[in-house]
């Protein structure tokens, strides 16, 4: 980097996948999408060239300029994508990089949207960057900045769009690719044994099942979350009250694009939902909601970040949300002194007491946690996206911590 770059953007302001240890072991496990997004001239490609030298035997970055395409209000008037989305296709197939940077202004919201879903088909976890230059948005200085010669005019029409945070679905931890495959493989494995015990086959019609009849758990939870992720702030791109001072709340804007070990408990199966109970730190519990166990709970006290978890599945017509609200049914019992009826020990890829609580309520307590890397992120793309939760299976084993 040249000193002028350096004094462009000094250590302090950098995103933590450039300066933190931590972070960067995790992005060099994960499957990452990295979009840098602001006026021309606020400095987006000195940072994108950075993140790729720091990523080179894994990063590729593909950038609007190289393709020519100028910075307009509406996308579809500032130049044609389809040879960038070509290359930009090729990069998330290939599978060569697993940090893709992209270099563009992204003010269109189709055009993120577009970018969004290509995310999704190809499993990669979205990072969205604005450079911190103190005239990232002082029109004045940008005119002199900006190669492609825009006046005054043509960036103050600009800047309305970029000028506003974009709020993401929900902000959240993300899992490293190996840990989540791990992690997936992990919940196949209970649920095969949790379905093979005498305990719960005699338990069967919580789960609208004859006694006798036969219950595939891998079937009955249809579905899966596409990148398995600990949600912390659902904002609803920005509608859902209070997301907007979450976001700018110091502690998330740290946070944001940073490395994180989360630490898992329990595994908790129940007809509608199958998850993992996340146990915060008091680092993590920095970014949790104060009234995120109030908000699906308001007579209850619930410890803060009891509802903390993973979505590992969910049976059809039940939404990804109620795994956390399913968590807090475990955490009012036990708070009550019903810890449940311990029916066995699971061995395999992970030990632990079972216990069937009430109403086809079961809860695998981990003799070891498990440790998942993760980056703190927003998923930004449509809603109700998942896949089945039978054809993840494949995964890699033993390459994330057991404590
Ligand atoms: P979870 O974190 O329990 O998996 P969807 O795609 O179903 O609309 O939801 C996207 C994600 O946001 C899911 O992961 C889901 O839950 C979470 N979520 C959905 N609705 C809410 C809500 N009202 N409050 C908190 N989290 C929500």
């Amino acid at each position: 980097m040249s000193s002028q770059a350096s004094k462009d953007h000094p250590d302090g302001q950098k995103p933590p996948l450039l300066v933190d240890d931590h972070t960067v072991a995790t992005i060099r496990d994960s499957k990452i999408f990295i979009l840098l997004r602001g006026l021309p001239g606020s400095g987006k490609t000195t940072l994108a060239r950075e993140i790729e030298q720091k990523y080179k035997d894994t990063s590729r970055l593909i950038s609007a300029d190289q393709y020519e395409i100028k910075p307009a209000v509406r996308s579809s008037s500032g130049g044609d994508y389809s040879k960038l989305d070509d290359e930009l296709t090729t990069c998330f197939e290939k599978r060569e990089a697993r940090v893709v940077i992209l270099d563009d202004t992204h003010h269109d919201r189709e055009r993120l949207d577009k970018l969004f879903d290509m995310a999704n088909t190809y499993h990669f976890a979205v990072v969205v960057l604005e450079p911190k230059t103190p005239w990232r948005l002082d029109c004045a200085q940008l005119k002199d900045r900006n190669h492609w010669k825009l006046s005054l005019e043509e960036l103050k029409n600009l800047r309305p769009t970029l000028e506003k945070e974009l709020l993401p679905l929900y902000f959240g931890w993300f899992l490293a690719k190996r840990d989540e495959d791990f992690l997936r493989k992990t919940s196949h494995d209970f649920l095969e044994q949790l379905g093979n015990l005498k305990a719960f086959k005699k338990r069967l019609p919580a789960f609208g099942y004859e006694d006798k009849q036969k219950l595939d758990l891998l079937k009955h939870f249809a579905k899966s979350p596409n990148i398995l992720h600990c949600t912390t702030k659902f904002c609803d791109y920005g509608k859902v009250l209070g997301s907007e001072e979450y976001a700018q709340q110091e502690a998330v804007k740290k946070a944001y694009s940073k490395g994180y070990t989360l630490h898992i408990t329990a595994l908790c199966v129940t007809p509608k939902t199958v998850g993992a109970q996340v146990e915060l730190t008091v680092d993590q519990l920095l970014t949790w909601p104060l009234d995120a166990e109030k908000e699906v709970m308001p007579r209850d006290n619930l410890p803060r970040g009891s509802r903390a978890h993973i979505t590992l599945g969910t049976a059809a017509e039940v939404q990804d949300v109620q795994t956390g609200i399913d968590l807090l049914e475990f955490v009012k019992l036990q708070q009550s002194g019903r810890d449940g009826e311990n029916v066995g020990e699971l061995t395999g890829l992970v030990t632990g007491k079972v216990n069937y609580y009430e109403n086809g309520m079961w809860m695998l307590n981990l003799s070891r946690k498990i440790e998942v890397k993760s980056i703190f992120s927003g998923y930004y793309g449509k809603p109700g996206v998942s896949v089945p939760l039978r054809g993840s299976k494949k995964g890699i084993l033993n390459q994330c911590q057991i404590m």
